[in-house]
């Protein structure tokens, strides 16, 4: 006796939940259903107790497969709008451009320069609950952290909604007619004016998959949670940049925050009172990820992968490719025709600092006109490790630095494991 009563309620009882999600999803048009297995053969060693997704996943339907969620891991300055766009601008992807803005902006609005505060595990807290929500399409619990908080479900201040191609089409935008095409960030801050939530949130049930980015969650351990929620399907890249690039875009961004920086760039002398946090916790919160990464745990599996900006800027279509099949959707021609028009280097279109559009091949090794050597040096001394695990070659001149026709960064295949 192959199968036991149990087993065959177990199966019956999984199969009704099957026609359950069946009817939730049918309401979307991208997704389909998965099979409902036969409860006539318990043979095939399918334990029944399993989750009807996970029967799904073993009879390798991979097309048939549930809602895809990414995230992509990354930091200020490393590239993330470009990799953003790369889901934002295909048609099954609803993207949100750093929701948990208004998660850190609420708990704490001062960035927190010390790593292991009380305040950073309730923000890492509060912004898991808030990503399992938006993954979920529930835009609604963004209405706690939104300030001044939504009248009736409608708010005019989410953070960068212009970012997000869904939010500056018709019908979520109101400014917009059914064939109008949707609006590029500038112009959809100005004829978007408030933002309905609740169609933002029908918007994103329209939607195939969901995509986020953000640059305030340190590091991969910290979604360890969320990667092994079974609700979700969640999908990590994690994107990495040169950190000497980093700290030179930075520098050039956030004229403020890095001001001693530039000082000792110009003058040649290190301020004493330099902060050197703002370089090195960006080398051990990639180094701590990077390793998690490389350890190959179970729990990744399948749902990690490593990206450097500066093999995406020197190769986006190859890069896009390994991503979407990463990803296990197909590409799109729109993702296609994107990067075919923002790679090119022109850049007479090139918007503001956030933007996206520019020689992308060419800025990735950029740093090395505008860093001083010595700054290289103490970069390269904080983050010899980093460099190491990464590919990044260090330099040990500063004509070495300065020489363009050999490139710092070492030839290597970083692909995900399954
Ligand atoms: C499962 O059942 C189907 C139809 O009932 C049959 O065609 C198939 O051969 C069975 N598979 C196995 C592995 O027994
Ligand atoms: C699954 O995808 C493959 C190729 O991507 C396609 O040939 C096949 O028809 C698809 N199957 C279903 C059931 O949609
Ligand atoms: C919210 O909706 C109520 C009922 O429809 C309406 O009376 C009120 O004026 C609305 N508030 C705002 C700020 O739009
Ligand atoms: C938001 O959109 C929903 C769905 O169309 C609509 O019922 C609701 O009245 C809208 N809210 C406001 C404040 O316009
Ligand atoms: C690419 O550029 C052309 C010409 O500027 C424009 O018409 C088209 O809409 C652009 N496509 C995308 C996907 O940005």
């Amino acid at each position: 006796m192959q199968c036991s009563w149990k087993a065959i309620i177990l199966l019956a009882l999984a199969s009704i939940a099957i026609q359950y999600t069946a009817i939730r999803t049918f309401t979307t048009k991208t997704f389909t259903v998965c099979p409902v297995p036969n409860p006539a053969n318990c043979s095939l060693g399918l334990d029944p107790t399993d989750s009807p997704d996970r029967l799904c996943e073993d009879n390798q339907v991979q097309n048939l497969s549930r809602k895809v969620h990414i995230l992509i891991l990354a930091t200020t300055r490393s590239g993330s709008s470009f990799v953003g766009q790369l889901f934002n601008q295909h048609a099954d992807f609803f993207y949100l451009f750093e929701p948990l803005y208004h998660v850190q902006y609420t708990l704490i609005p001062k960035t927190p320069q010390n790593k292991n505060t009380p305040d950073r595990r309730v923000m890492l807290g509060a912004s898991r609950d808030l990503l399992r929500s938006l993954y979920d399409c529930d835009l609604f619990f963004l209405e706690n952290y939104i300030k001044p908080q939504p009248v009736n479900h409608t708010t005019d201040k989410l953070f960068r909604r212009g970012a997000s191609k869904a939010l500056c089409s018709y019908p979520v935008c109101d400014g917009l007619g059914p064939t109008d095409i949707y609006l590029e960030e500038g112009d959809c801050a100005k004829k978007c004016v408030s933002l309905n939530l609740t169609l933002a949130t029908e918007a994103c049930k329209d939607h195939g998959h969901v995509a986020i980015k953000t640059v305030r969650i340190p590091e991969i351990n910290d979604l360890r949670a969320l990667v092994e929620d079974p609700r979700l399907n969640l999908k990590v890249i994690q994107l990495v940049r040169d950190p000497r690039g980093i700290l030179a875009s930075r520098t050039e961004t956030f004229r403020d925050t890095y001001r001693l920086w530039r000082i000792w760039r110009a003058t040649g002398r290190r301020p004493y009172n330099l902060e050197t946090g703002q370089l090195t916790m960006i080398c051990e919160d990639f180094f701590n990820s990077v390793s998690t990464g490389f350890s190959r745990p179970s729990w990744l599996k399948g749902r990690y992968m490593l990206l450097r900006y500066e093999d995406l800027a020197r190769n986006p279509m190859k890069k896009m490719e390994e991503i979407y099949n990463f990803v296990g959707i197909p590409r799109d021609a729109n993702v296609d025709r994107w990067i075919q028009n923002n790679t090119r280097g022109d850049q007479s279109s090139a918007k503001h600092k956030y933007g996206t559009v520019r020689d992308s091949a060419a800025t990735a090794e950029s740093w090395r006109l505008t860093l001083s050597y010595d700054i290289v040096e103490f970069a390269q001394n904080a983050c010899g490790e980093l460099l190491t695990q990464l590919g990044y070659k260090t330099v040990g001149s500063p004509q070495e630095l300065r020489d363009l026709s050999f490139s710092l960064i070492e030839d290597r295949a970083f692909t995900p494991f399954w």
